[in-house]
Parts: structure tokens; sequence; C-alpha cells
């Protein structure tokens, strides 16, 4: 199955963090956790002691979302608290390579997030260090906003130069202002993970929200044609 869905939990009651994991767990692939310092975004959310309670409370694997300064210094350590896949930004990285490793080495997936005005193609030499690439298709820092239609171009080349370098194993993000009017046109641009947070913890049933969103990125992403099965977890 090509498509994944990351319900993000900023759009979630953060009160009743594992209940709202809960309700997702039988239709979401991943619980998509934002941890957002105040630097590198104008938000500030939650740090790796809430996230190692959603690693205990959490019955589905945490994609963790670093939107940090320093992620060098701090990443390593949600991966080697058990988090399965731990993305750093682009922009934010002064050893991305060392970085990454780090991550792979404790276990965890890699990625590597990029704004929404952050060519891809500077990144090309460092797909074989990543297990995931993030385009934002938001200016990071909140949930609600408005989806950003010129990052789709950005899919089809990042997709493209997947296809191209041989590593179709790699899974493409997108991240923010992903819902019913805009997850279509992600996925035939060449996405395969799909974060959603308003579009989720929004809906009166979330769970329905997630199962309503895959159906129509898998429809997409068929007629697009170039999706290949995922390699379980
Ligand atoms: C924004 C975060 C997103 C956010 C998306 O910087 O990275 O994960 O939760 O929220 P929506 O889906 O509401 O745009
Ligand atoms: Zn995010």
């Amino acid at each position: 199955m090509a498509v994944q869905i990351s319900p993000s939990i900023l759009s979630a009651d953060f009160a009743r963090l594992a209940d709202e994991a809960r309700a997702v767990e039988d239709t979401a692939d991943w619980l998509h956790v934002d941890v957002m310092d105040n630097h590198f975004v104008p938000n500030l959310t939650l740090g790796l002691p809430v996230v190692k309670s959603l690693l205990k409370a959490a019955a589905l694997p945490i994609d963790c979302h670093l939107m940090i300064t320093d992620p060098d210094q701090h990443a390593p350590a949600s991966a080697e608290a058990g988090v399965q896949s731990v993305t750093i930004h682009a922009e934010a990285a002064k050893a991305p390579v060392r970085t990454l490793r780090a991550i792979r080495a404790a276990g965890a997936r890699a990625g590597l997030g990029i704004n929404p005005s952050t060519p891809v193609e500077p990144y090309q030499d460092l797909l074989p260090e990543l297990d995931m690439l993030l385009l934002m298709t938001v200016e990071p820092g909140f949930g609600g906003q408005k989806f950003l239609d010129l990052v789709l171009w950005k899919i089809r080349r990042a997709r493209a130069m997947l296809a191209a370098g041989g590593h179709r194993e790699i899974w493409l993000q997108v991240d923010g202002g992903v819902s019913a009017e805009t997850i279509e046109r992600c996925a035939e641009a060449g996405a395969d993970v799909f974060v959603a947070g308003s579009a989720v913890y929004g809906a009166q049933d979330p769970a329905q929200a997630i199962s309503a969103l895959r159906e129509q990125a898998e429809r997409a992403v068929a007629v697009a044609g170039w999706s290949v099965p995922h390699p379980s977890l």
C-alpha cells in the first residue's frame, strides 16, 4: 500500500494527548508530532519529555518533525528514545550527514524537511542518507494554514529526482494545508505520506476523516501511476 496518513497532534487537544492518539490508531499509519522551539519557527510546542510519554501511551509509531534551530544536538536523542521516524530541517542542520546517520544508527528512519522556498535540487547528493523527504506545503510553525500551491512543482521535481536516482524506497511526505481539497493534487504530483492536522482533528470523526483522505490519495496515486509498494516497516 503506497499511501500513508500521519495525523498531526498539533491540532489535537494537548490536555488529552493519549485519547487523541487513540482516536486515530485504527486508521492512521503514524502519529505526527511537531516539536517547535520558538526560534526556528515562531511557535513553541513540546519537547522530548512529552514525546517519551507519547511513545508509551500511543500504539502508532511516532513521526517526529523537529522544527528547531539545533537538530544536530537534539535529533539523535529522539531516535535513541525510540521514536520511529525523526525529521530534521535542511535550513537548520549544520551537519546533516552526521545527524541523519546518527538517527539511523539509533534505529529510526531519517527524514529531511525543506521549507516552501528551499529548493530540493541541492539535496540530491544527500538522498542515500534519507528514508523520507518532507516538503513543507506551508511555512512551518502553525496548523490550519492555507496550502501553498507553489510547492506542487517541487513535489513533481522531487518525485522525478527520486525515480531518476533509483531512490524509490524514499518516502515523500507533504505537511501543511493537506485536506480533502488539496490531497489529490499532492498525491498526483508525487507525495505518498500525508500529514494532516486540522483536516483530521478539526473533523467531527477524526478516524473517518483519515479513511476518506486515504481513499482520495489512493485514487489520485493510481491515476498518476507512479506508485510503488512500500516495504513493511
Ligand atoms: C506546521 C506543522 C504541521 C501542522 C499541519 O508547521 O509542521 O504538521 O500540524 O497542520 P495543518 O494540517 O492544519 O496544516
Ligand atoms: Zn509537521
